[in-house]
């Protein structure tokens, strides 16, 4: 055991780089042939191997490089991902000097450039580099030199180097992106028009201009771009994990989204999670980023981009279209109804219908546009002409008119305007719902895409929100006499309703949801929008003087960029005299303080989950939406669940709203007693660690079920459930373990019932 464990250790202390420097050699004649994937060749400590690997279920092989040791077998280089390998296929290191992959019948597929009569020997070096070298060690090829999609610490991509994407998440081909660093020296992404080598114009490109005379992946995990004189022009992603750059590895690659992404993985077990996790990615928002004038855009044409929760970008058709190739899930769509007739005397105008969408744009794609028109005049406009494809109908009261095919498309928070999408009224291509679902399928079978697809789960639910959404504007479509507005704020898909409206939809706020400091909150319902049932939040205390007016719609503008699934999705508001009220969407099933400390107590894994998609919240309010927002006030209270027990937090962003709306002499701390961080207290700088703290705090109440403070408790020290906490954590460490016991009994006893 003593000696297995220095063993271990030495294993672990043994300097990397030592490592890197040893040799496992291929002498000439060997090969490899695809009937035994088992055997490869692998680099010294087994890091990397080379050699045949299976793609899908019908015995085709790519001859590549991947990180052996991890259970993903991540492929990080490829010979032949074009052309991949029948069964019977070999790879030999020939007598003549060349490393040659042949196909069953001997035909040569892929070869390594000259024969050369020095070669010696080939490597697998564990840098994930395979080379071909002379007796004196001078390297004649490395793989490096060649990369396909991905660079490794310590490669270098130098002037006309390219990583080309594939093309899909489970079809290795070369695909539709490309990361190079050009002659010219600079270092842009491009969109090619596949499957032809033209490119469209480039999406991204860092600061410096033609500057740019390597990109170095350093072994560090430090990814730059170097002047020729050697400065750092640029960082294109830098370490944040520095100190465990040792117990990680790294990757980098163009993915088949369009996405340079850097990646690092916990080398030794037991590190979690035991998967790539994604340090940085470029661009931001691919969705937005790619806006050419030739292409379809991040998605094929007639697609629409939108940005998941995990970055990830989805390509959805909208309703009425449907995918031109259906494998092709980032494809182009297509119209799946016969075009209108453009004859003079049949226009077909009654024939058609529009499905509309909003924060949807097909930038670029108009032929036409018409200002200072209603959007009635516009419907009608596009719907007799027979061009006309779809109309995007913007908040200033523009009508642009677009052609077929659409370009570009994305959905987001951030886009503007009312898309309205022409389609044939038909009952079979109306009555299934818009969205393609797109599918991962066969996850399993492909080793290479494991890491890409981790988050598919996020999909998933991503999907249930665009589906819901779609239903909402399906039905609205009808109604069209409706006054309200969507464009009090700009660039925002607000509804601004009037105060009357609301008093009506409440009923003259008769059915109150709950109450707070500052607020009630009333169940509403909207007449005209199918009975679409909505939770009013009346703000008090309001004081009307000066600018009130337009602070209150700069910060409902604010909270109306937020859009995550964890939050309360804000849907309007009424902003009219002394008036301020919000309009949220209703959340069915209340407020997790209400089915905690009341008799119905919520499953253990339930529980973690409303953790889970708290925590997923809260991030997204702290790190991810473009302006930060700290709540102040997480509470049991704040925290509802829609009728899928989905947890989303509410009345954020409001205290910002309310401290610009008191007058100065109330100074009253926002947050709930028994929440507040002790910071608040000592009048220190709030910070987003307030909100942890309050999180910390719900924790431990979904994990006991109770409240922080609660009379009806057997002993005394239990009263307040963060002491009791405390004392539990702190006496486990010398006293008995009776106390701590009790607790995980609690535990197991409300997993249980
Ligand atoms: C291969 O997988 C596809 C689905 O990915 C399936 O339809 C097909 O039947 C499979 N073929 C074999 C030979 O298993
Ligand atoms: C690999 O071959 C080279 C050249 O023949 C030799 O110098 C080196 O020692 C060999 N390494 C191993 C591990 O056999
Ligand atoms: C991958 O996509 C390319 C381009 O559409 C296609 O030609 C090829 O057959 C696909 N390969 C597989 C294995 O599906
Ligand atoms: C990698 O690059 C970073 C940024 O330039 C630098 O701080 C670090 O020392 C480099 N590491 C190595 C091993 O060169
Ligand atoms: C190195 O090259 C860059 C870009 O060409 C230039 O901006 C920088 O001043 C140069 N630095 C030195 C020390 O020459
Ligand atoms: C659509 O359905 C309705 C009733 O189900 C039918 O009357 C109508 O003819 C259908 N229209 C088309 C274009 O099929
Ligand atoms: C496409 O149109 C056909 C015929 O109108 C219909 O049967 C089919 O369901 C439609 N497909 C989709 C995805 O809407």
């Amino acid at each position: 055991m003593a000696f297995l464990a220095m063993l271990l250790v030495g294993l672990l202390l043994f300097p990397l780089s030592a490592i890197a420097q040893s040799y496992q050699n291929v002498s000439l004649g060997s090969s490899l042939t695809t009937s035994d994937v088992t055997s490869f060749w692998p680099s010294p400590s087994d890091e990397f191997a080379f050699g045949f690997q299976k793609i899908g279920n019908e015995s085709r092989y790519l001859l590549a490089i991947w990180f052996n040791k991890i259970t993903d077998k991540t492929i990080v280089w490829s010979a032949n991902r074009n052309n991949l390998a029948l069964d019977g296929s070999k790879v030999q290191l020939s007598a003549d000097g060349r490393l040659v992959l042949t196909d069953p019948n001997g035909q040569e597929m892929w070869a390594h450039g000259m024969a050369n009569a020095e070669l010696a020997y080939g490597a697998m070096l564990d840098n994930g580099n395979f080379v071909l070298a002379t007796s004196s060690s001078d390297t004649l090829w490395q793989s490096l030199n060649e990369p396909t999609d991905t660079i490794l610490p310590g490669q270098v991509l130098n002037q006309g180097n390219r990583l080309v994407s594939s093309f899909s998440d489970t079809n290795i081909s070369s695909g539709r992106f490309e990361f190079i660093l050009q002659t010219d020296g600079n270092l842009v992404l491009y969109t090619v028009n596949y499957p032809a080598e033209a490119t469209n114009t480039a999406y991204w490109s860092p600061m410096s201009v033609g500057s740019g005379y390597q990109v170095i992946f350093n072994q560090s995990g430090f990814i730059f771009l170097q002047a020729k004189n050697g400065t750092l022009t640029n960082l294109i992603s830098s370490n944040v994990e520095n100190s465990r750059s040792q117990s990680m590895y790294h990757r980098a690659i163009l993915e088949y989204d369009g996405v340079f992404r850097h990646y690092v993985h916990p080398k030794s077990s037991g590190r979690e999670p035991m998967a790539w996790s994604s340090l940085y990615n470029i661009p931001d928002n691919i969705c937005l980023s790619i806006r050419q004038g030739t292409g379809g855009g991040a998605c094929g044409f007639n697609s629409l981009c939108s940005i998941g929760t995990d970055q990830r970008p989805r390509c959805d058709c909208p309703l009425g279209y449907i995918l031109d190739d259906p494998n092709d899930k980032l494809g182009s769509c297509r119209q799946n109804f016969s075009e209108q007739n453009c004859n003079q005397e049949s226009r077909e105008v009654e024939s058609f219908t529009f499905h509309e969408m909003l924060n949807t744009n097909w930038p670029d794609s108009d032929y036409e546009s018409h200002r200072d028109v209603s959007e009635d005049w516009c419907r009608q406009n596009c719907l007799s002409d027979c061009f006309c494809a779809v109309a995007i109908y913007s908040d200033d009261n523009i009508c642009w008119k677009k052609r077929y095919p659409l370009s570009n498309g994305r959905v987001g928070p951030t886009i503007g305007g009312k898309a309205l999408i022409k389609i044939r009224k038909d009952n079979s291509t109306m009555g299934s719902p818009n969205v393609e679902i797109r599918k991962k399928k066969n996850q399993s079978t492909l080793i290479i895409s494991g890491s890409v697809l981790l988050a598919s789960s996020v999909f998933m639910n991503l999907i249930l929100i665009l589906l819901a959404l779609v239903y909402i504007f399906k039905f609205k479509g009808k109604k069209r006499k409706r006054t309200a507005s969507y464009s009090a704020v700009p660039g925002v898909n607000l509804r601004s309703f009037s105060y009357k409206e609301l008093e009506q939809a409440t009923n003259g706020f008769k059915e109150e949801l709950g109450t707070g400091a500052f607020s009630t909150v009333y169940k509403a319902v909207l007449d005209d929008e199918n009975g679409k049932v909505v939770a009013v939040k009346k703000l008090r205390n309001m004081v009307t003087e000066g600018e009130v007016e337009e602070v209150f719609e700069a910060e409902v503008n604010s909270i109306s960029r937020t859009n995550h699934k964890n939050l309360v999705q804000l849907l309007g508001f009424c902003n009219e005299g002394q008036h301020r009220l919000l309009v949220y969407e209703h959340m069915k099933a209340g407020s997790i303080a209400h089915l905690l400390f009341k008799d119905s107590r919520l499953s253990w894994s339930k529980r973690v989950q409303v953790a889970i998609d708290t925590a997923k919240g809260l991030c997204y309010l702290h790190e991810e939406c473009s302006t930060q927002i700290i709540h102040c006030d997480i509470k049991p209270q704040n925290v509802l669940l829609d009728e899928n027990l989905t947890a989303k937090i509410a009345d954020f962003g409001m205290a910002k709203l309310l401290k610009k709306h008191q007058t100065q002499t109330t100074t009253r701390i926002r947050g709930t007693k028994g929440y507040v961080a002790p910071d608040w207290f000592r009048s220190m700088p709030v910070t987003v660690k307030v909100d942890v703290y309050s999180f910390g705090v719900l924790l431990l109440g979904l994990i006991c079920c109770r409240k922080n403070y609660e009379q009806d408790v057997a002993n005394e020290n239990e009263m307040i459930l963060l002491e009791w906490a405390y004392d539990l954590w702190s006496m486990s460490f010398h006293i008995s373990k009776t106390m701590v016991y009790k607790c995980v009994l609690s535990f197991i006893y409300t997993t249980i019932t």
